[in-house]
């Protein structure tokens, strides 16, 4: 890459600053009544999804600074050497091919000379068979029993995918298995998760890159505990456990053959290996045949954004749409709003993709950004926020742009449901857009005293990305848009998206503090607020 100005030094961020002044003083309903054709010449669909983007505060000079901020941050040689396998991941000097885990069986993709491709398929197949011979019964527990209870047990990038994968695919999933995912290091987690599972038939994966984190090494080890408890023999575990990690010798040092581990790359981020071995709890639920539909839909995507130009690009757009926002409007989260309550988990899964990824102050160099970055991302699915945090959306003082996913067939047509989940989902975009006028209300005889409070702005911009049905496929490409989409901004911004340092800290701490509060003697040394914290819980 030739050298490129930094992001607030390039021509494009100076001339969006000043075109931003301009556009903030224009509202939705003026760019519509401007441009009929709005709603139709701002879309872009790619890999079965729709992007209707007509209801953001941008105009066409808005696309055209921000191509051009795109071409002068290079997003262009970026994506390349993403998807070529270089090290972009440099302060963990590693490539990032998150894109190589769904690369079909004939490409080739290079990491440190060698071709990852084969070793992808190898572990999808690997897979595969084994996820047929569970599902078929072939595969026993230790007395005999067939399995039927999977628990998965991880955290982080290791729980949110696969979790949200199994609820978002609930419908494809095999009905008679029961499927737990335990993450989190509370006792509760873990016993909720098995308090009516039969040990007999029950099957854990550890699921962890590293193999090393605590929480999901201390339920391993009550999960093994827990087999042991009900099962005796210790043979019993390699018919009850398996491993997916990058860790091949803590896999063994835990007591887990490593035949039965299923392996990936460290050139797999944690948040982004939902579709390598780390979905084999996915596997096990929907198959593997749907699980390949799935990786063919992020496939389908990769490409779009690899070679689409970017105003044609889906990511492009949606990653320069949060830029415009953030950096030029001052905007501080997103909310994510699925219509669909498969995809209940789907915003708790985007927190981590794009806040552990965007949650960054400092440039690849090192240096301290003087703008702002990653935004907070939440939602729930409609229409349940309706009724709870849309208030604020639509009259509170921050501007909060939402994403809209819903789609047009349901998988549960049950009377007029989808009409009216489909409906709320448009009226809600419509009412944020366009707002009700003073002179609306007072036609509608609303009292003088009343219109402040009545009163909608609108203004409020949002995306709606629909597709035909939630199937596989389509949920492989709705991630791979926002794993690109946080790519796009990070390559805007100069940061690294795909380390996570900031999480050390707060985990090097909690160690020294384990033994502070099992030996009520051990002496304490934090600070005030900390020790007097501690001395509390400690009882
Ligand atoms: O602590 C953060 C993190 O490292 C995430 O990035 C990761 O997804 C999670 O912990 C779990 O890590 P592992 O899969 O190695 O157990």
């Amino acid at each position: 890459m030739t050298a490129y100005p930094p992001f607030t030094r390039t021509p494009a961020y100076l001339s969006l600053m000043l075109h931003a002044d301009a556009m903030k003083h224009k509202h939705l309903r003026d760019l519509f009544r401007h441009d009929p054709d709005r709603g139709e010449n701002f879309v872009a669909r790619a890999a079965g999804l729709y992007f209707d983007y007509s209801k953001h505060i941008i105009a066409d000079t808005t696309l055209r600074l921000l191509e051009k901020l795109a071409d002068e941050r290079q997003l262009d040689q970026h994506i390349a050497a993403m998807f070529r396998g270089d090290k972009i991941n440099s302060t963990e000097d590693r490539a990032v091919l998150h894109v190589a885990l769904r690369a079909p069986r004939e490409a080739e993709i290079m990491v440190d000379g060698q071709n990852v491709v084969p070793e992808v398929h190898a572990v999808l197949d690997k897979m595969g068979h084994f996820a047929e011979r569970v599902r078929s019964g072939e595969w026993r527990g230790h007395t005999g029993k067939r399995i039927k209870n999977i628990v998965n047990i991880g955290i982080g990038g290791s729980d949110l995918g696969p979790v949200m994968a199994y609820e978002a695919l609930k419908p494809y999933t095999a009905r008679d298995m029961v499927f737990r995912f335990v993450s989190n290091v509370d006792g509760s987690d873990f016993a909720e998760a098995v308090r009516d599972l039969d040990a007999s038939e029950t099957l854990f994966i550890v699921a962890s890159k590293t193999f090393t984190t605590l929480e999901t090494m201390a339920n391993a080890d009550l999960a093994r505990q827990w087999v042991l408890a009900a099962l005796t023999a210790p043979e019993a575990i390699a018919k009850h456990f398996v491993a997916v990690s990058t860790n091949e010798k803590a896999v063994r040092e835990f007591g887990i053959d490593t035949a039965n581990m299923f392996g990936f790359w460290d050139w797999v981020g944690g948040r982004y290996s939902m579709d390598s071995a780390i979905g084999l709890s996915t596997m096990l639920a929907i198959g593997p045949d749907h699980f390949r539909a799935m990786l063919d839909g992020f496939h389908a995507m990769d490409e779009h954004f690899r070679t689409a130009p970017y105003l044609e690009n889906l990511p492009v757009i949606m990653g320069l749409l949060t830029v415009w926002y953030v950096n030029f409007f001052g905007v501080s989260s997103i909310a994510v709003l699925p219509y669909d309550q498969y995809l209940k988990r789907f915003p708790a899964y985007l927190q981590q993709l794009t806040m552990e990824s965007n949650g960054k102050s400092v440039t690849l160099a090192g240096e301290r950004v003087d703008y702002a970055t990653g935004p907070v991302y939440w939602g729930e699915p409609g229409t349940n926020g309706q009724h709870s945090f849309h208030q604020l959306i639509h009259q509170g003082t921050a501007v909060i742009p939402c994403d809209f996913i819903g789609f047009k067939h349901t998988h549960n047509p049950l009377g007029s449901h989808h009409a009216f989940l489909q409906a709320n989902m448009l009226a809600q975009a419509e009412a944020l857009a366009f707002g009700k006028t003073y002179e609306q209300l007072r036609l509608e005889g609303v009292s003088e005293a009343m219109i402040p409070h009545r009163l909608f702005e609108g203004n409020r911009p949002s995306s709606m990305i629909l597709a035909e049905q939630l199937t596989p496929a389509t949920l492989g490409s709705l991630i791979a848009l926002y794993e690109h989409s946080v790519f796009t901004q990070g390559v805007i911004w100069g940061i690294n998206s795909f380390d996570q340092w900031g999480v050390e800290l707060g985990k090097v701490l909690a160690k020294r503090i384990i033994p502070e509060l099992q030996n009520p003697a051990a002496a304490l040394n934090h600070d005030s607020s900390t020790n007097t914290l501690i001395r509390f819980l400690r009882g």
